[in-house]
């Protein structure tokens, strides 16, 4: 029973209190490792990341809003195909950045929409950053 405590009392010291949260803490770590002068996630910068257009998916200029739309806690669209989307803000939908798995796969697909590449590890760590808290 000590031990338990003692393994939970270090997890939340070190902020492992959710999934998200350790994973948001080891892409901080890679990139600590990449840029010793790196400093922390900025919420300002992940918000640029999803509402800036670029020129994506089947060369239409889009951004993250062009589906998940400017306000997170509202329901989104597909622009592609029309669908759906349940808001993306945790704060307005419980499911959201609760599954690691889940939100790395969209990301990378995400990402692969609007930027035609992969996220790097600090514009993950930013654009989870705005919409934990958004
Ligand atoms: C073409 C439409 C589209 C675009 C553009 C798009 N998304 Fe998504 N996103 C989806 C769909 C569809 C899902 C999966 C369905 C769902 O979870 O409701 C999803 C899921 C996600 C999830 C998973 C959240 C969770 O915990 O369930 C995250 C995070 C996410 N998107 C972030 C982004 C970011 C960041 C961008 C911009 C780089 C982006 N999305 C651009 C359609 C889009």
């Amino acid at each position: 029973m000590k031990k338990v405590l003692t393994v939970l009392g270090l997890m939340v010291t070190l902020g492992f209190s959710a999934p998200i949260d350790g994973y948001m803490q080891s892409l901080a770590n890679e990139a600590k490792k990449a840029d010793p002068s790196f400093k922390g996630f900025d919420a300002v910068s992940g918000k640029q990341i999803f509402t800036s257009e670029h020129i994506g998916k089947k060369g239409q200029n889009i951004s993250c809003a062009s589906c998940h739309t400017n306000d997170l806690k509202q329901a989104g669209k597909n622009t592609f195909t029309a669908k759906v989307i349940d808001p993306l803000s945790p704060k307005a939908n419980k499911e959201r950045l609760s599954d690691v798995k889940n939100v790395e796969k969209w990301l990378k697909r995400n990402f692969n929409d609007v930027y035609k590449r992969e996220g790097t590890v600090v514009e993950k760590g930013d654009v989870l950053t705005y919409i934990k808290n958004y």
